[in-house]
């Protein structure tokens, strides 16, 4: 069997399409365009490369980006304080603080003080609690993304095995949450497992729905799975450049040997990558329409 690929970048494609309307009908509607405020404190590359791609993004929807870059130096007062001033702001409805931020600023402060209402990244403890307990609020972005995946590509979570390696509070715990709600979308019986599991394969064996969100290649191989799984791989490893300097990515599962197993199989890139920036901006484009009076 060669699996099915599951293209995060064609389904990104479809929502974008979807969001362009949303966004057209809260302009003509309301006069309202929903705005991202990004914030990048110091130069980490990678760090970069994320905004510079999140603010693209907004352009190309339309949406009114503010992006603020701040000196590694920058205190924890001064961050705080552009946070007040972000959440009073009305023409920005989310914002970001990209992580990580340098280590003179404590990162639970920040992601504390900014206003849950345009918590885009889904990472306040108001939007976890709320997202633990099934209410509605903005899902962090790469959990939702996978959920979409899922959805999108028709497989059916409801009474499915899922197995989800990684314990993280960005991706593995938020995908654990949700394909635990008792709905639809969810109902399944989700094992998580991090680097104290005993014996990984023999979990990972037993996955109708697998979510890899480790941070290391290879972490699961086609001996780790079985025959028609469906396969998410998170992971975004850079493991050198091409001649023309650019980087070469991989994921954490062993594409080329899953591959055969699987039913069907995210790539890298390609994958969970488009789906993450997608959702950030559905969500602020519902943190927008949380604004207007129907
Ligand atoms: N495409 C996207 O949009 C996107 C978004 C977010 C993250 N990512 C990528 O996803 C990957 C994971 O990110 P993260 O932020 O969740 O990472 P993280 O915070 O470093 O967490 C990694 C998790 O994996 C577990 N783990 C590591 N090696 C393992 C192994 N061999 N067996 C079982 N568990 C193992 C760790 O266990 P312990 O808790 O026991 O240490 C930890 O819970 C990274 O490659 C990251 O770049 C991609």
């Amino acid at each position: 069997m060669s699996a099915k690929i599951i293209s995060g970048t064609e389904i990104a494609k479809q929502i974008r399409e979807e969001l362009k309307k949303e966004i057209e009908e809260l302009n003509k509607k309301h006069g309202v365009t929903p705005g991202l405020a990004t914030v990048l404190v110091g130069g980490d590359p990678a760090s970069k490369v994320y905004v510079g791609q999140k603010e693209k993004s907004c352009n190309n929807l339309g949406l009114y980006s503010k992006r603020i870059d701040l000196p590694g130096e920058t205190s924890e007062e001064d961050i705080l304080a552009l946070i007040d001033k972000l959440n009073k702001d009305p023409q920005v409805h989310g914002i970001l603080v990209q992580l990580p931020i340098p280590k003179q600023i404590n990162e639970s402060r920040v992601l504390y003080a900014i206003d849950p209402a345009k918590d885009v990244d889904g990472f306040h403890p108001v939007n976890v609690g709320k997202m633990v307990i099934g209410e509605k609020c903005f899902l962090p972005c790469t959990a939702h993304g996978i959920l979409e995946l899922l959805v999108r590509s028709g497989v059916q979570t409801e009474g499915a095995e899922v197995v989800v390696v990684g314990r993280s509070n960005i991706v593995g715990k938020p995908v654990l949450n949700l394909m635990l709600q008792k709905r639809p979308t969810g109902n399944a019986t989700v094992t998580l497992c991090h680097t104290r599991t005993k014996d990984l394969a023999f979990h990972t064996k037993r996955a109708d729905i697998l979510i890899v969100a480790t941070g290391h290649p290879k972490t699961v191989t086609g001996d780790m799975v079985k025959e028609g799984v469906v396969v998410i791989d998170v992971g975004v490893n850079r493991i050198g450049k091409t001649p023309e300097g650019k980087a070469i990515l991989v994921g954490d599962v062993e594409f080329n040997s899953v591959k055969e197993k699987a039913a069907a199989i995210t790539p890298v890139p390609g994958g969970v990558g488009p789906m993450t920036i997608v959702m950030l901006m559905k969500n602020t484009v519902e943190a927008a329409r949380n604004t207007v009076v129907e």
